[in-house]
């Protein structure tokens, strides 16, 4: 029934695709009254994130022109949107958020009138333009003239002093999860795929990047154009309809190096060579990726290196990922992220979450298919010390959230999406999938998955859309199979089913030992071999806990935590994971030595996963730990993105 229900919309971003107009029936009255051509989505499919009614209306494609003014710290110029709607239909409504519109123009260049709707503080405010009823198989384009804020939460900017180069100023966007709309007046809902294309305006000293192809004014791969006045223009065209969240820009003073014909890094000039290094990987994950479920759709797979401030780990954002510089270890010991993002290119970008109450379809599937490359690239002892690291953090989340929240399809309405971003989606995702394929057999997994990315490419998909499609192609109504898989509990139901199997990982049995040696037999960390160990073997040492913890409790003494701190030199520990797990540990029992550790991380760095839980710990200890956090904060906040600003804002207040 819910494949019923998107149909309407697919059969629209078909059209869009092919160029024709979907829905043949006509109406009379005005758009305000859903025309009776097919039902509206079905309350599954219909996103409760977006002002936009597509079922009306429909974007299709977007081709900006904007110049970037780092002194008033706006995007300024204009959003032509190539709209296909219903015979009959008079306005379009679009998603905006703290933009300033000051016109919307037609085709011909004469005024629309336009409505900008009440600001609702998780969607932003409707913007419904109108214009003449849209006569059959028609398409037409409308012109917005608008200006981004400085505080647009998708953007940032930053100033010279917050890049390792110290010299130019830097900015780039974060669209997911509904952030786009702070930049691009569009309908930004992931079941709503648009083309797009750009041309954007920058200080001459500065190179542009977006998640499209680079043109020149003649269309190819090549050089920018000069405007005079210190500016050069860019241009990027994205021919793959993709979700609005993807839409990426980044400006900067940085450079590219390649890895091989098809992969390279974007990054700071004096950055580069570290970051060519630490992520030549990346080529061989590529063709291990193809290999296991089909062709690379997106023509060149790049990865832009951020500064510190990039909120998250990794943005699947297409042909470019944004990524953090904190996986720069120096020894490529976090290159699981790029076999993550690499995944999104399939899983994700290719099928992707019809709302954000089906967002594990987009991580639980990446981070099943992130371990499967993995496990191609380095071996399956490496993919199952990942593994295990995934299931502990499920076991700690399945603890810490409402039973409600432990379900894989959501239920967001009136929330905003990141509520959803949580192992939940991501862990016991993959743990699903790795039932299915302990179950059915590898092979045959296999063969269903890359049906599934070849049936639905390009296609927004539900939780109910994908239970369809495993029973008609996988399952085939064998009983017994369906029920020995339990699926309907897998998505539909809190924790875990009874077919979850725990992995395991021999590599963690003598990390396990010395963990029990050290911290509950209290014996000298000079035992502990942690020379030996890679980067998630120590992960699991330091995310070892004594059974039943209740948290806030010390479980360990000075003494200890000084022999801890000194023997394995955590005060200069240049790997941001295991500073982050030492951190946890040190600034729960209040070890004041730490304090400063904390201080340089938490300034150096505004990755929210790292920075969020921190504070949250500093917060937990009374008096010396919210006097700590709050001075940190008023140092550090300058240096944040405001997805993770706005987090931290929401526990410590303020500065
Ligand atoms: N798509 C996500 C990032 C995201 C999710 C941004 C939801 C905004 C809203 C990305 O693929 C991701 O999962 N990143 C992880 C790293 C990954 C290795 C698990 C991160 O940023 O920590
Ligand atoms: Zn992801």
């Amino acid at each position: 029934m819910t494949r019923k229900a998107l149909g309407l919309v697919s059969a629209l971003a078909l059209a869009a695709a092919m160029g024709l107009s979907a829905c043949s029936t006509t109406t009379g009255g005005s758009a305000m009254t859903p025309p009776a051509i097919a039902p509206a989505p079905g309350p599954e499919a219909v996103d409760v994130h977006t002002h936009a009614r597509p079922e009306i209306a429909r974007v299709v494609d977007v081709a900006l022109d904007l110049t970037a003014d780092f002194n008033a710290k706006t995007l300024a110029g204009t959003a032509t949107l190539d709209i296909l709607a219903i015979p009959g239909a008079n306005e379009i409504v679009l998603d905006i958020r703290d933009l300033d519109i000051q016109d919307v123009r037609d085709a011909a260049g004469q005024p629309l009138r336009y409505v900008v709707g009440d600001n609702d503080a998780v969607l932003g405010q409707p913007l419904t333009v109108y214009f003449p009823a849209f006569a059959a198989n028609e398409r037409r384009k409308i012109t917005i003239r608008y200006s981004t804020r400085p505080n647009a939460a998708a953007l940032q900017w930053l100033n010279p002093s917050q890049t390792a180069g110290g010299q130019k100023p830097y900015l780039f966007s974060q669209g997911q999860a509904i952030l786009t709309r702070t930049w691009v007046p569009t309908q930004d809902s992931p079941g709503i795929r648009q083309t797009y294309s750009a041309r954007i305006t920058a200080p001459e000293d500065l190179t542009v990047v977006m998640s499209a192809d680079h043109l020149t004014p003649n269309g190819e791969r090549a050089a920018p154009h000069s405007e005079g006045g210190g500016m050069k223009t860019w241009r990027f065209r994205m021919d793959n309809p993709i979700p609005p969240y993807l839409i990426a820009l980044g400006v900067g003073d940085i450079a590219f190096a390649p890895f091989d014909g098809r992969t390279g890094v974007w990054t700071e000039p004096s950055r580069l060579r570290a970051a060519q290094w630490e992520l030549e990987p990346t080529a061989q994950m590529v063709t291990a990726a193809e290999k296991l479920y089909g062709p690379y759709r997106w023509g060149r797979y790049d990865l832009l290196v951020l500064p510190p401030s990039f909120p998250f780990g990794g943005m699947e954002n297409p042909k470019l990922t944004f990524a953090t510089p904190t996986i720069i270890a120096g020894d490529r010991s976090l290159v699981s992220l790029v076999a993550h993002e690499l995944a999104h290119s399939w899983s994700g970008n290719l099928v992707t979450n019809a709302t954000w109450n089906d967002f594990w379809l987009n991580e639980g599937f990446t981070v099943y298919f992130e371990n499967r490359i993995m496990e191609s690239v380095y071996g399956h002892d490496r993919a199952m010390q990942e593994q295990v690291l995934g299931w502990d953090s499920l076991q700690d989340t399945l603890k810490s959230l409402p039973a409600a929240d432990t379900r894989l399809h959501l239920d967001l309405k009136g929330r905003d999406p990141d509520d959803g971003m949580n192992d939940i989606a991501y862990e016991k995702g993959a743990l699903f999938l790795r039932t299915i394929e302990r179950t059915v057999g590898r092979d045959r997994f296999d063969a269903w998955l890359r049906g599934y990315f070849d049936r639905n490419a390009y296609r927004p998909m539900t939780t109910a859309m994908f239970l369809e499609d495993i029973r008609d192609n996988l399952i085939k109504g064998d009983a017994a199979l369906e029920s020995q898989l339990q699926m309907d509990a897998w998505v539909y139901q809190p924790g875990l089913p009874s077919n979850a199997v725990a992995p395991v990982s021999h590599a963690f049995e003598p990390v396990d030992a010395a963990a029990v040696a050290f911290f509950k037999d209290k014996g000298p960390a000079s035992a502990i071999p942690w020379s030996d160990w890679n980067t998630q073997q120590r992960q699991r040492f330091l995310g070892w806990r004594p059974e039943g913890l209740r948290t806030g409790a010390d479980w360990l003494t000075n003494a200890q935590l000084a022999d801890l701190e000194r023997t394995l030199n955590l005060a200069n520990e240049g790997n941001a994971e295991l500073t982050f797990a030492w951190l946890q540990i040190a600034l729960a029992h209040r070890y004041q030595p730490s304090v400063a550790t904390a201080e340089k991380f938490l300034t150096s760095q505004g990755r929210r996963k790292f920075v969020l839980p921190l504070f949250q710990t500093l917060w937990n200890e009374g008096d010396w730990g919210r006097g700590n956090a709050r001075r940190i904060y008023a140092e550090a906040r300058p240096l944040y993105h405001p997805v993770t600003s706005g987090s931290v804002d929401q526990l410590v207040g303020r500065p």
